[in-house]
């Protein structure tokens, strides 16, 4: 397994890489890698002839005040964990090399990115796609490979994605929980152990929400959101949000709406933890049957 540290290394690799037929899958990460993150790189194993995992903590996705200095890092774990899944190639550029002091360019979606977590974090997703678009350019994937776990984010890089004409086919893989339910997450780290048990309310309230979204109408959406809401906050040190959307869109469900998504955020102590679940829906039919 290779490991390149350079930009220009790694788009030099790629390019002769692709000159010579290759398939080049991606998956991008932030390093401090668990069994989520290891799933995507199988996912994109079984689609590509070379598998590149980005590891780099981007620091223009983290607000001021937020986690960047204390985010987790573990290379050599990373490395490891990398190889025995069959990785070809790490690539870990340094923020310095990825990022002239000068730059002045950025890459944002304009829509699916200005609620739930980009209304709370402003700037988030726009560091994301902007790295996210570096990191296509650099790696010259054509598939790419991202967690359900992060949602909104995986509906914002598709969105870039077809806006931007970008040839990468993105492949979104399953969320994947520890067996207490908690999602995997590298901030799940920080959790003190009182912390971690309280965590469990968000896949605990999920799993509930599942059959009552189906077998519910559309009127009876905010009631279950906010029942839902109730029962996180009493474990959840703050709610951040509690939202049933479309699927696809991350509007308010229609009667047309063939798939919601139930999406989490909340802290437990200083940990903001997201979670999230979809639900297929059918209320059109339900709603002509009983008229
Ligand atoms: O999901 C993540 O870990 C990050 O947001 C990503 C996609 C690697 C971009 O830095």
């Amino acid at each position: 397994m290779k490991i390149i540290q350079s930009p220009r290394e790694m788009q030099e690799f790629a390019l002769a890489a692709r000159r010579e037929g290759k398939r080049i899958g991606v998956v991008p990460t932030m390093g401090f890698l668990h069994a989520g993150h290891l799933s995507l790189i199988d996912a994109a194993r079984k689609r590509a002839d070379i598998v590149v995992v980005t590891v780099f903590v981007n620091p223009i996705q983290f607000g001021p005040q937020e986690d960047l200095e204390q985010y987790p890092r573990d290379f050599e774990h990373d490395r490891r964990a990398c190889e025995a899944h069959g990785a070809d190639v790490v690539f870990a550029p340094r923020p310095e090399d990825m990022y002239a002091p000068d730059r002045s360019t950025w890459v944002e979606e304009t829509r699916l990115s200005q609620g739930l977590c980009g209304a709370l974090r402003p700037g988030h997703f726009r560091g994301v796609t902007t790295v996210v678009a570096k990191l296509f350019l650099l790696t010259q994937a054509e598939v790419a490979v991202f967690g359900q776990k992060d949602a909104q984010q995986a509906l914002v890089i598709r969105r870039m994605v077809r806006d931007l004409n970008f040839p990468v086919e993105v492949v979104v893989s399953p969320l994947v929980r520890d067996e207490d339910g908690v999602a995997l997450s590298s901030r799940n780290s920080y959790l003190s152990a009182d912390e971690r048990e309280r965590a469990r309310v968000l896949s605990r309230t999920l799993r509930a929400a599942a059959p009552a979204l189906r077998s519910a109408g559309l009127e009876a959406l905010e009631a279950i959101r906010e029942a839902m809401a109730l029962e996180i906050g009493k474990c959840a040190d703050r709610v951040d949000y509690v939202e049933i959307l479309d699927a696809d869109t991350l509007e308010k469900p229609t009667l047309d709406t063939r798939e919601v998504l139930v999406l989490l955020a909340a802290y437990f102590g200083k940990t903001r933890l997201i979670d999230n679940t979809l639900v297929q829906v059918n209320w059109k039919e339900a709603c002509s049957c009983a008229n």
